[in-house]
């Protein structure tokens, strides 16, 4: 197994670019199954989830053409079976289920139990389709949903869950009638999957906001879409500037919806300058401790806790850090720990008393975002810092070392021993 080696210290400089945002990618991937046909998608990122994500179409006889363009076969499906070896590598496997029981009436999809950050159930993506006529049963581990044809409804998600939006309006693009999902998840990415549905003929109002109004549509076709750039990406490299006290400019940079993110960025002193698509980070004089509490979007999003967290170890004075989503979400704490930071964890609370600085170690990540919290302190640290379980960071980063390394990073991949 790799890991990934860094001698910190070094002030980032430079220019980076975003890539393509994975948690757009998964769900276009998964909508292409609606209309059966040819589909082309551009930046979709080269991801270790999207290589899992092709490898569950594949599964249900999807065929691949990948040159810059992404094409995508949906003619004929042989299966509509997630086995549970790709559902446990990646839990947004799960959403094939609403396109799957919308385009052929069945579908088996493997129960993704818990995973490092949490229980994360999928209760309200099955009450959402069982209020579409959709008949689920759970069997051996598996969800098995049939239905002859859905019907729209009104859903009420008690909570805005984001793949659980993302399944019931997929689903609902073929349903008898009209669907309203109240509460529904405002993520960029659940809009960017929106217009690929509008794209293919669907009929959705609301995209962008709480309350989605689709109708639904006797067929889809094929449609070609570019796939937006990764918010929490530009973030992740916003945030590797910023504890590094470098200066970077990062490309493809979509700044609008990071509001939030670059709110407390600039309260905690980062200096930011932001053009269009382009964010050029300047050192902090004084970085300071500022509180942060996780909400769904437009909230500060929680795909980010762990990476602000990195920097305000070295902040000074305190920040509280509330983390609103995930229950388990503050695994990165104790390594973080480990490399010289002072942090307190109480319920969903974790207390940061910034120190001086950080001193390299050997950690070890549980989950995608830690281990990018982890890789972000490595770069402040004084010596050397090993990153282990690196498959976490290949989920989700596309060339993290090589992005880090073109700024000036030192900061290099080996084998584990
Ligand atoms: C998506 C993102 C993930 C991000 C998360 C929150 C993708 C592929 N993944 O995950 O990167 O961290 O949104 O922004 O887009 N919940 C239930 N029942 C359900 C569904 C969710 O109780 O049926 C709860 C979850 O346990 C969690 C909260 O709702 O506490 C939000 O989860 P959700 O928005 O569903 O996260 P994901 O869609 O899995």
């Amino acid at each position: 197994m790799d890991k990934i080696v860094i001698e910190g210290g070094i002030p980032l400089q430079g220019e980076v670019a975003s890539s393509g945002a994975k948690n757009a990618a998964l769900p276009i991937l998964a909508a292409t199954l609606l209309a059966p046909g040819i589909h082309h998608l551009s930046n979709v990122p080269n991801l270790a989830d999207i290589r899992t994500a092709k490898k569950l179409l594949a599964n249900l006889g999807v065929k691949f053409t990948d040159h810059e363009v992404l094409a995508v076969d949906t003619s004929r499906l042989t299966s509509c079976e997630a086995p549970y070896a790709l559902v446990k590598t990646m839990r947004a496997a799960v959403l094939v289920l609403g396109p799957l029981v919308a385009r052929a009436g069945e579908a088996r999809v493997s129960l993704p139990g818990g995973c490092a950050i949490g229980a994360r159930p999928i209760n309200l993506h099955l009450k959402g389709l069982e209020e579409m006529g959709v008949r689920v049963t759970l069997k051996h581990g598996y969800v098995e949903a049939k239905v002859h044809r859905l019907h729209g409804a009104p859903i009420h998600l008690e909570l805005p869950s984001v793949t659980g939006t993302e399944n019931l309006m997929m689903a609902a693009t073929l349903a008898a009638g009209t669907t309203v999902i109240h509460n529904a998840a405002q993520e960029p990415e659940v809009a960017d999957l929106a217009r690929f549905l509008v794209a293919m003929g669907a009929e959705i109002d609301g995209i962008g906001t709480d309350v989605l109004t689709i109708r639904g549509v006797q067929s889809l076709s094929p449609a070609s879409h570019t796939i937006m750039p990764d918010r929490i990406e530009a973030a992740t490299y916003l945030t590797a500037a910023a504890i590094t006290q470098g200066e970077v400019t990062i490309r493809g940079v979509p700044c609008e919806h990071l509001t939030a993110v670059l709110d407390k960025f600039q309260e905690a002193g980062v200096r930011l300058a932001i053009e269009d698509s382009q964010l050029k980070v300047k050192p902090a004089k004084h970085l300071v401790g500022v509180d942060v509490m996780t909400h769904p979007y437009p909230g500060f999003p929680t795909d980010m806790q762990a990476q602000f967290m990195a920097l305000m170890c070295i902040a000074e004075g305190a920040s509280l850090i509330t983390e609103n989503i995930f229950e388990k979400r503050f695994m990165h704490v104790s390594e973080l720990r480990r490399l010289g930071a002072d942090i307190v964890v109480s319920g969903n609370h974790a207390l940061v008393r910034g120190v001086r600085c950080l001193q390299g170690a050997p950690v070890m990540a549980t989950d995608l975002r830690a281990s990018a919290s982890l890789v972000l302190a490595g770069l402040a640290a004084q010596g050397v810092t090993e990153v282990h379980r690196v498959y976490h960071l290949d989920r989700g980063y596309e060339q993290l070392e090589h992005k880090l390394s073109a700024l000036g990073a030192r900061i290099w991949r080996a084998k584990a021993d």
